[in-house]
């Protein structure tokens, strides 16, 4: 794996290296490409590595909740297709990827509250065709694959044939992958790269303890952090032990059978996936960070008082928000394409079968992610 140094620098090379349809160029070329994009556009009014796309139908079909519940709540029903507004792409959703936070809102949690009506369709992540864009010479115009988040619940959810969704909120879908695994990426890896990148600066020398290292966004999580040079500790269970080592962890702390501050201690960063949900885990990692490190708590409003405790410690903490990031997808497409970093996909699930992945995520024990097939693509 090759490694680089996470300076503003670095970061902003990566990223200009990227232009908004994903396409990687060079200084050199850039003014080149961009002057052959415009000829072509101009020429064509599209793109020509698009996919045909007809109209869209009426009525989609689509995973509806009636009201909060179980599993069972979740049921296949046909609804009109979203129709998009101002700077929305309409898009044909090929895969749907499955979150936590899917299933605590299912639950009445989550983000419930802010669930306008019912029926409600659920899901954030998406992989698909874009169907119909802004105007003619978008940089998404119809036939993109594309992936992202949704802006559930403000619109629709993703677990359905078809999402409206912003041009911010999406990016060029990884060549080297499938619609099935472009879907597990967006949610957790913006995650992830907002924990390990943005947040915690993630860089050579620096000690990193991640917790659920093996989970939709703890395995990218580690993959960021090895990326960007840093030493990173993970706690995970051993089945997943020799897998996250292959991930770029160093150190592997199986948390069924090891109390992790028994055999860590000091390190910079701790970004906790499990909080104090389970074993006061998140109260046990303020005594293993450094004077003066940060605590990271990731599932939010599970601890309420993490931060009081934080500065009792000693210990800097802060909570963190996911937040759709086109520009920030395209750089995690760059590196997926490049292999430098994977999706793991552990279990797919027809989109009929919703209640079976709430199920399964619940469970807890997903290795990397779940997802749902929608149509083909
Ligand atoms: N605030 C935000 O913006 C945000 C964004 C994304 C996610 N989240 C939250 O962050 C949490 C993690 O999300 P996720 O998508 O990564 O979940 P996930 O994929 O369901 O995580 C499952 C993983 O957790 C591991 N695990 C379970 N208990 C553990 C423990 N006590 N210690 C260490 N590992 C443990 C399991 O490993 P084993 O199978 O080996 O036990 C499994 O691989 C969820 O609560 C989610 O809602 C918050």
């Amino acid at each position: 794996m090759s490694r680089l140094r996470n300076t503003p620098e670095t970061l902003t090379r990566l990223t200009e290296a990227i232009d908004v349809t994903g396409a990687v160029v060079d200084e050199g070329t850039r003014e080149r490409s961009t002057m052959r994009a415009r000829t072509l556009r101009s020429a064509t009014g599209t793109q020509h590595d698009l996919a045909p796309v007809g109209d869209p139908p009426e009525d989609m079909r689509a995973v509806l909740l009636d009201a909060t519940g179980g599993p069972e709540a979740l049921r296949l029903g046909t609804v009109p297709v979203p129709t998009p507004v101002i700077s929305e792409l309409l898009v044909r959703v090929h895969a749907a990827g499955v979150n936590p936070i899917d299933a605590k809102t299912r639950a009445g949690a989550g983000v419930s509250g802010a669930i306008a009506d019912f029926p409600s369709t659920l899901g954030f992540d998406f992989s698909g065709t874009v169907v119909k864009a802004p105007y003619e010479a978008h940089p998404f115009p119809p036939g993109t694959p594309v992936f992202g988040m949704v802006p559930f619940p403000r619109s629709g959810g993703s677990y359905a044939e078809y999402a409206v969704v912003p041009t911010m909120s999406v990016a060029r879908k990884p060549q080297t992958l499938s619609h099935v695994e472009a879907a597990g990426v967006p949610l957790a890896a913006l995650t992830a790269w907002g924990l390990v990148v943005e947040t915690a600066h993630a860089h050579e020398g620096q000690r990193i303890l991640i917790h659920a290292g093996s989970g939709g966004v703890g395995h990218f999580a580690v993959q960021f952090a090895a990326y960007f040079g840093a030493h990173v500790t993970v706690t995970g269970s051993g089945r997943n032990a020799a897998w996250l080592r292959e991930l770029g962890a160093s150190v592997v702390i199986d948390y069924t059978t090891t109390r992790f501050e028994e055999v860590v201690s000091d390190v910079d960063v701790v970004i906790d996936l499990v909080g104090n949900v389970q074993d006061r885990t998140g109260s046990r990692s303020l005594g293993v960070v450094r004077p003066g490190g940060l605590y990271v708590l990731v599932p939010t409003g599970s601890w309420p008082e993490y931060a009081q405790e934080a500065d009792a410690a000693g210990v800097r903490s802060t909570s963190f928000k996911v937040t759709p990031d086109g520009g920030a997808l395209a750089t995690i497409a760059r590196l997926l394409d490049s292999g430098a970093v994977q999706v793991y996909v552990d279990r797919v699930f027809d989109l009929g079968e919703a209640a079976d992945a709430h199920r399964a995520i619940e469970e807890g024990h997903t290795r990397g992610k779940i997802v749902l097939r929608v149509s083909e693509g």
